[in-house]
């Protein structure tokens, strides 16, 4: 009757993909545990590690938890523990780590009543809570791991995608917060055609790339013409940063998630570790607070 979870960082749109691909991250992730109570309701009794609300039908994980238990006719409620190890407003997904956590946790304590494409519709809610929008590539990426691709919303159609298990990211979060609410007014609701033939160009051959084990290919379709262009002013240096990271051998960056994050893949640790030196020296001497992670992707 009591459940341990751990609940992912993840990165989404990589690059190409916005709204449509993300990954899971394997080294950085909260923890959360979940008890059955009797009193048929949610409570939060701790949170650590961010300030966010204890009143379960304002919290991204208390609200995921009343669906599900509203949905299945529950007969008893649920305690949630919430020990956040990465920021709200990183574009790491922190939001969706605790929705899809939730949707996981749950589930057990129900039996699995819930397939893995259910659980993502329920962990989609708190998304709501969190930015107004039923965003499904960070709770896709933290439900099944590895990569996945949202490819439809409605119908929910998610795909996973193999990738090679040398692949290795170096994430450079800049404490400044930016908002997922505000990040995606800045994008455009129109592209042109040329642009849009780019785009969904590279999403195809990343797909490819990450099912053959083409690092090459993967390098040359991780370039987004969409969400970075009309972002990347949100994020202090980000070409230096990014160029840094290409210039130590990554195969590409960009912004994660809604940033401000920027996130860089690597087709072996060692180049990742030089990657995150890279990024360091970029933001070493600018005053601001960052932290660095590198980690393979789960
Ligand atoms: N795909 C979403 C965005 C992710 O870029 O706005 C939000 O974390």
């Amino acid at each position: 009757d009591k459940v341990k979870i751990f609940a992912p960082a993840t990165v989404a749109n990589v690059s190409c993909g916005y709204d449509a691909m993300g990954f899971a991250l394997q080294g950085l992730g909260d923890e959360m545990f979940f008890s059955k109570t009797n009193s048929k309701t949610v409570t939060i009794s701790k949170i650590e590690g961010a300030k966010l609300p204890f009143e379960a039908n304002k919290n991204v994980a208390g609200v995921v938890a009343l669906n599900m238990l509203k949905d299945s006719d529950a007969d008893f409620g649920v305690d949630i523990q919430i020990f956040k190890n990465f920021k709200p407003g990183s574009g790491l997904g922190s939001s969706a780590a605790s929705a899809a956590g939730t949707a996981f946790a749950v589930n057990q304590l129900l039996n699995n009543k819930y397939s893995n494409l259910e659980l993502t519709k329920f962990a989609m809610q708190g998304e709501v809570t969190a930015c107004g929008s039923a965003i499904a590539d960070n709770v896709a990426a933290a439900i099944y791991g590895g990569f996945i691709l949202v490819r439809n919303y409605d119908p929910l159609d998610i795909i996973q995608i193999p990738s090679p298990s040398e692949l290795t990211a170096t994430i450079i979060h800049p404490q400044i917060e930016i908002k997922t609410e505000d990040a995606r007014k800045v994008i455009k609701s129109e592209i042109p055609i040329k642009t849009a033939i780019a785009q969904w160009a590279n999403v195809g051959g990343l797909i490819s790339g990450l099912h053959t084990n083409d690092f090459d290919l993967i390098s040359r379709s991780l370039v987004d013409h969409v969400a970075e262009p009309q972002r990347k002013h949100l994020i202090p240096h980000f070409d230096t940063i990014k160029n840094a990271a290409l210039k130590s051998g990554a195969l590409g960056a960009s912004i994660s998630g809604s940033g401000p994050s920027i996130f860089a893949l690597s087709k072996s640790t060692e180049i990742a570790n030089n990657v995150a030196e890279a990024m360091d020296m970029v933001y070493k001497n600018s005053g601001i607070d960052y932290n660095i992670y590198v980690s393979k992707i789960s």
